[in-house]
This record gives structure tokens, sequence and C-alpha cells, in this order.
């Protein structure tokens, strides 16, 4: 069975032109910085991201982690969204590995946390009952969604009065960056740090970039290897990374058009409920009128359409997802509905 993944746009698989470039890589030993490609890709991303320096590392999770480790110190607090992926879907590695207390927002409908509420959560540094807040988190794109760049800018005038850093888990900037038409830099020039996932809508197998000043990233280093992330010849990886912020961010706007045909194509079904307004970049969201979510997903995957159900059904789309393919997938959706 030829099987369709919508899970995520993680499940892409190197092309073997990247897999060639992995090849090819020239590799040293990163821990004492003599991997010519990792160095590149550092540099590269460090340009393309308007910052100082940047760390290749082994995950968004990580990325994240160590902006956490950095910027906050035990009994220190972070802002973030109630749903957002450094709060819910990290372990909780802030409090775990370094007594970091989350201060969650809820998040509105359209992925931005309201300014009255983040401010109304930002404690007084001198009262010893709080802990200290430190740092606001925003992550964009947020369930495909971007948040604009007024937004961003009004969130760091916020943060900077209260004297907050500001990260970013840009997992999907540049689907964001893509969207919006703009450069990257319109985008992280809002905060300290930032994560962008490399294997993610981009394409590469493994890693993530973590940006920032110079002296940011001396210590996110420093981390990197106490938490067992410290590389050796991982040139090769990094060779795939190098490959995709090359080739594969302006194709993302392929992957936006067939999010947008399937949620069209979508809302024409009577039977479902398609968050048509939601579909910015690479991720569709609906759910069943009838509530059975479940079994349609249930179907899917026996029919070798492979989505999640969280608790919308997600299709996210990515390189490995063709425009042919689309109407297999309405047309399987529209069959369940039928029957
Ligand atoms: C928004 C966001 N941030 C961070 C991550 C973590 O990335 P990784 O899976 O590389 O740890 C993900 C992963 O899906 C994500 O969606």
């Amino acid at each position: 069975m030829n099987v369709i993944d919508l899970r995520s746009d993680t499940v892409t698989q190197p092309t073997s032109t990247m897999r060639q470039a992995m090849a090819n890589a020239k590799v040293g030993d990163d821990v004492y910085g003599d991997d010519p490609s990792i160095n590149l890709l550092e540099s590269i991303a460090a340009e393309t991201l308007g910052k100082q320096a940047s760390l290749f590392v082994t995950s968004g999770t990580q990325a994240n982690l160590l902006a956490l480790l950095v910027h906050c110190q035990r009994g220190d607090e972070y802002i973030a969204g109630q749903l957002s992926h450094i709060y819910c879907e990290e372990g909780g590695g802030g409090a775990v590995l370094a007594s970091i207390q989350p201060q969650p927002v809820d998040n509105e409908e359209d992925g931005t946390l309201c300014l009255d509420k983040i401010q109304s959560v930002i404690k007084d540094h001198d009262d010893f009952h709080f802990a200290k807040t430190n740092l606001l988190c925003l992550e964009n794109t947020m369930y495909g969604k971007v948040l604009s760049l007024e937004y961003l800018h009004r969130t760091n005038t916020l943060a900077k009065s209260n004297k907050l850093h500001t990260h970013l888990d840009g997992a999907r900037l540049f689907n964001a960056a893509v969207k919006l038409n703009c450069h990257a830099r319109d985008i992280t020039l809002y905060f300290d740090s930032v994560n962008v996932c490399l294997s993610k809508g981009l394409g590469a197998p493994v890693g993530s970039i973590l940006a920032g000043t110079e002296d940011f990233i001396k210590q996110a280093r420093r981390w990197r290897k106490v938490l067992g992330g410290g590389m050796r010849q991982a040139g090769i990886i990094a060779a795939a990374g190098l490959y995709a912020l090359e080739k594969n961010i302006s194709r993302l706007s392929i992957d936006h058009e067939n999010a947008q045909t399937l949620s069209n194509k979508l809302s024409d079904i009577e039977e479902l409920d398609v968050k048509t307004d939601w579909v910015q970049t690479n991720m569709v969201f609906f759910k069943t009128k009838n509530d059975n979510n479940a079994q349609l997903c249930d179907y899917l995957n026996k029919n070798g359409i492979l989505v999640l159900n969280e608790p919308f059904i997600r299709l996210v789309t990515h390189l490995d997802f063709h425009e042919s393919e689309i109407d297999t997938v309405v047309g399987a959706i529209k069959q369940w509905c039928v029957t």
C-alpha cells in the first residue's frame, strides 16, 4: 500500500541529493570546534537569522531547553502559551532539570498571548513570595498560524519594558516568513534568542539551530555539553541542514498551497467542520460534525493515510506530500463520510 503520511512535517525522508551532500560532507570533532560543516552551518544560520552566533543542536526540544537554561536561573519563571510546545510537550525540561517554573498564559484563537494577560502574570522581583519572571516565550507558527510582525513588535515592547528576555520557538519560523513574505530576520529581531528546526518543513533528518548573541551561544554551548549534546563528526548531519537552508525554504509555499487546497476541498464535505481560518501555512485541522473523529482516523490509518487526532484531526503538508495526492486523501474522507 502506498502510504500518505500527513501526521507531521517531521516524517520527510532525506532526498538523494541531500544524502549526497551528507556523504560528501567534510567533518571533524565538533567538541574541539573542528567540524567545518558544522562551523559553516552555524555561521550561515546566524547570518540568516540576524543573530551574532548560532549553535547546532540535536532537536527543537534541546534548543528550547538551552534557551531556558541560559536566560533563567533556578527560581526564575518563564511565561509561555498554555498550548505551547515548550510548556506542554517537552517533558517539563526547565522544571525537571533547572528548577525554572513555567507561567502559562491562555493562547488566544489566533495563537497569540493577550498582552494584558502577559502583563498580569509578571511578578515583582523584590517580593520573595514569587518566582522571578525573567523570560517571555512565543511560538511561531503556532498550530500553523502566523503571528503578525505588529504583534511581535508589541510583545517585544511589553517584554523589554518589564526587563524580560524574549525567546522564540520558531520550529517552523520559515513557514511564517514565507507566509508573511518577509525575511526570517524581520521576525527574529523581536527576540533575544530563537530556535529553528531543520528537521520539520525544511526536510533535514536531524537537528535544530539555536541563535542569539555571542555570549548567549557561548553559555548555550556549555549547557549543551552538560546535557550530553556535544557531538563529534556531526558534520554529516549538518550538511543536510546546510542543504535544507539553501534549497528548501522557498518551496514551503508549495506546502502552504497544498494545505489550502486540502482545506478548500474538505470544507465542501457537509459532514465536516474544517477550521478554514486556521489554514495559514502547512496545517489543516478539522473534525466530524457527529463527533466521531476517532473512527474516521482509524479508517484513514487502515487505508494508508496517516493522520493525528488531537482533538482536531490534523493534516500537515510537507515535501514528501504531493499535490497529486490531495484527491486521494479527500476521496478517502468523502468515502468514509457517505458510508
Ligand atoms: C513548535 C515546536 N517546537 C518544538 C518542537 C520540538 O522539536 P523536536 O521534535 O526536534 O524536539 C516541536 C516538535 O514538533 C514543535 O512542533
